[in-house]
């Protein structure tokens, strides 16, 4: 009995943990959706394909702030979507950052 209370305890636990870093903002999901769905359009490393090269030295025309705006409303168009449905003004901004500066923090 007490064992399968424990076996309980420690599922709920992991559960919750997944849970937490599954959080919106974190900076592996942030990465894991800039490669993966910006990648499925602008290639896995980013320096184009359907959308163009996105890598730091093709994006030098941007500041930060323009360059959410693109993350979040998209190019209207063409196929560069809003992400404004799943990203907030912050996480488009650290998305940006990311986009400029190769690295996210
Ligand atoms: C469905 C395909 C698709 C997806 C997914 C996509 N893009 Fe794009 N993106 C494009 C296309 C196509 C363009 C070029 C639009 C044009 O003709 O100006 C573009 C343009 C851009 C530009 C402007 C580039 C420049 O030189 O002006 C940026 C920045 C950009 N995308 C970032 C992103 C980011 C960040 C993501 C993920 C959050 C993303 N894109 C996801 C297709 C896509």
């Amino acid at each position: 009995m007490l064992k399968a209370l424990l076996t309980v305890a420690f599922c709920l636990l992991v559960i919750t943990s997944l849970a937490v870093a599954e959080e919106t903002g974190s900076p592996a999901k942030l990465v894991n959706l800039v490669r993966q769905d910006c990648g499925s359009c602008h290639g896995m490393t980013l320096k184009g394909g359907l959308g163009p090269d996105i890598r730091p030295e093709a994006l030098r025309h941007y500041d930060i702030d323009t360059l959410s705006l693109v993350v979040l409303d998209g190019i209207p168009e063409t196929a560069m979507p809003p992400w404004r449905p799943i990203l907030s003004e912050a996480d488009a901004k650290r998305i940006a950052e990311y986009l400029l500066e190769g690295d996210l923090k």
